[in-house]
């Protein structure tokens, strides 16, 4: 049984959010854990906490999977695209829907949201704009040259039009901004969340079915960067499931491996894209850095309670049976048959994808290829077995599964490209 909660699950992938540039390290945490006084001194219903830290700990999500340059998100540019792509990622799951129409609505100017008739939800919209505020403070104190001191912050805010920003939020924002407190617990790098959120957020442990759909989701933020690494995750994924079943996996478990199919890649939110993306053969110094992908993964899953074993699948996709594998070498004692079974779900799914350095291989070529990996004992000779003894079945669900995610890339990236239809 996976115990997992909402609350960490979303702590966790906005801690992925981190790793992408040194411009958003500790942003969305700041961000968050500045909106909960300012809605307690709006006096907003404590009932929406939940949902304006989950929008505030997941902002700028889209502008991950658009791959947009965070550095050049600056104010005076149209930010329309990554606040829509963000809440085009989110909306399809019920526990996040009122976070991503927050999120939708992040860089609105308030005069704008008060034309939003037809968004009837006016609490909602308020929300929105608190993030915006505390969003605008964390970039307007950011260390760097751009760096503003409290006392100017508060003077540029103070003197913003009300056609920007909530009078109501301005003025809310000149009060709990006047106590140092506000900025300490701002900047105070060990705040913890749960710390934090303790008594507000509405938390719940996520069932598992629930679960997998949380894993896809995010799965499709670190895939959607790029077109080659579009649909892999849930080639893996379903690869996985079905080799565990036919390894003799019980439900319960085969629904885990899924999970950790959907997750093992996230660290490589971590890659820049000239990476993932590169024509050509990676440099040593290129490779290391891929490999990384792997640690930074660890990190983000071992950050969220109650996975147990599933990080630890999703985490060995690139160890070997022979010791060959990274990143810490394991051999065959030391790994599980769900790190076994991931292993030949990643490299097989990988041989079969488009890379922008080659085409995917053929269905004979896959098939020698695992073969060789397993008589190398690279790769678990039974689940390679496994694999070619019911080849036919396996690929063609495989296929079915990422030309699902094809088709969602694909709307995606065109409702991306058509944000204001
Ligand atoms: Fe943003
Ligand atoms: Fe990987
Ligand atoms: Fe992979």
């Amino acid at each position: 049984m996976i115990n997992v909660s909402l609350l960490d699950l979303v702590v966790g992938v906005s801690g992925a959010l981190d790793y992408v540039s040194q411009t958003v390290t500790g942003h969305h945490r700041r961000v968050a854990v500045s909106c909960i006084p300012m809605a307690r001194e709006i006096g907003i219903d404590s009932c929406s906490y939940t949902d304006l830290l989950i929008a505030a700990l997941l902002h700028d999500i889209g502008a991950f999977s658009l791959d947009l340059d965070l550095n050049a998100l600056d104010f005076d540019a149209d930010l329309t695209e990554h606040s829509v792509a963000g809440y085009r990622l989110l909306k399809g799951h019920p526990a996040l829907l009122r976070a991503a129409q927050i999120i939708r609505n992040h860089h609105t100017p308030w005069h704008e949201l008060q034309t939003r008739h037809e968004e009837a939800d006016s609490e909602m919209l308020l929300l929105s704009n608190i993030v915006n505020l505390m969003d605008r403070v964390d970039i307007l104190s950011k260390v760097g040259a751009r760096a503003f001191t409290r006392d100017k912050i508060r003077d540029i805010i103070g003197n913003y039009s009300p056609l920007f920003y909530n009078e109501q939020a301005i003025e809310a924002f000149m009060d709990v901004s006047a106590s140092p407190a506000f900025w300490e617990s701002v900047r105070d790098e060990t705040i913890q969340m749960r710390e934090m959120a303790d008594g507000l957020f509405n938390d719940r442990h996520i069932p598992e079915e629930q679960l997998i759909d949380f894993s896809r989701l995010f799965s499709y933020v670190i895939d959607f960067r790029s077109r080659h690494t579009a649909t892999h995750s849930q080639g893996v994924a379903e690869t996985a499931t079905q080799l565990a079943k036919l390894a003799g996996m019980d439900e319960a478990e085969t629904l885990r491996m899924r999970l950790a199919g959907n997750l093992h890649d996230i660290g490589k939110i971590a890659l820049p894209l000239s990476l993932l993306d590169k024509p050509g053969k990676l440099k040593p110094i290129e490779f290391n850095h891929v490999q990384h992908h792997v640690q930074v993964g660890e990190q983000i899953l071992k950050s969220i309670s109650g996975l147990g074993e599933i990080s630890d699948w999703a985490c060995q996709h690139h160890e070997r049976l022979n010791g060959k594998g990274y990143p810490y070498g394991l051999k065959e004692e030391a790994l599980s048959l769900g790190s076994r079974i991931m292993a030949v779900a990643d490299v097989y799914t990988a041989i079969t994808e488009d890379r922008p350095y080659r085409e995917g291989m053929t269905p004979e070529e896959a098939r020698s290829v695992m073969t060789s990996l397993s008589k190398s004992r690279s790769l678990d000779s039974d689940i390679v077995g496994l694999l070619l003894d019911n080849f036919d079945e396996l690929n063609a669900v495989r296929t079915i599964a990422q030309a699902k995610a094809l088709r969602d890339f694909k709307m995606f990236r065109n409702a991306s490209q058509d944000i204001l239809t």
